[in-house]
């Protein structure tokens, strides 16, 4: 295929459309998908398994090595394991919504996953392309990355949606839990949530799923030759 081995970067806000939007750009040009706050989820998971103290980051430090991740990275069936189990689910629950934040800023625990997944990124670039969602991957996991997005939506727009995907939970609940990891994950030392240098800025608000999905592959055929 025409898009062999282009890596697609889509950074930007809880909320802001990009996991749906990752998967559907994956789908529709026959790419990979790797969804990296999965693995920071994963993470945090088996550190409230463990009873690590999530705000202690020596402690998070510590045992950053030990969990076992695999990462699937099919666009329609995205997983993850943790110790062979399947995550999928647990990673989605409140108790990890409130600590991934502060586990996502340990430096140790940065390093490891970046490694990870620019070993699985490597691969997938061999091959059909991949298009990877998180917060640094235009600006640190692949600085090389063909096309980069950086995807924001207004605050309402993202609450409503988010609470939506959790099955109906509280609006104003889901906000101030976004609002709260919005603020932690740009202000932290390490890797924050940054717009890319050469990342194109796409505003999700007001736009449907299919129209952000247009645009985005829109953006891969112009840069990456995709027919
Ligand atoms: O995209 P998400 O809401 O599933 O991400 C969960 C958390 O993981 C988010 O609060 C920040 C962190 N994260 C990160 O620090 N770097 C990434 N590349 C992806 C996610």
């Amino acid at each position: 295929a025409a898009t062999g081995g282009v890596v697609v970067a889509v950074d930007g806000t809880s909320g802001s459309g990009k996991s749906s939007t990752s998967r559907g750009v994956a789908d529709r040009l026959g790419l990979r998908y790797l969804d990296t706050g999965a693995m920071y989820r994963a993470v945090t998971c088996w550190m409230l398994r463990h009873g690590v103290d999530v705000h202690d980051a020596e402690a998070v430090a510590a045992r950053s090595d030990e969990p076992r991740l695999e990462s699937g990275t099919d666009p329609l069936a995205p997983t993850i394991l943790l110790d062979g189990d399947d995550v999928s689910t647990a990673i989605r629950r409140d108790d990890v919504n409130a600590a991934v934040s502060p586990v996502s800023a340990v430096p140790e625990v940065r390093e490891r996953l970046t490694a990870a997944m620019r070993s699985l990124i490597r691969e997938a670039a061999e091959g059909p392309g991949i298009v990877v969602e998180g917060r640094d991957i235009g600006s640190v996991v692949w600085p090389d990355a063909q096309v980069k997005v950086y995807l924001s939506a207004a605050a309402a727009a993202r609450a409503s949606r988010r609470a939506l995907e959790e099955g109906g939970s509280d609006v104003e609940a889901t906000r101030a839990s976004l609002l709260a990891r919005d603020q932690i994950d740009s202000g932290r030392a390490v890797a924050p949530l940054v717009r890319a240098d050469g990342a194109v800025h796409v505003d999700t608000t007001g736009h449907t799923l299919d129209e952000v999905i247009g645009i985005v592959v829109g953006l891969v055929r112009d840069r990456a030759g995709a027919p």
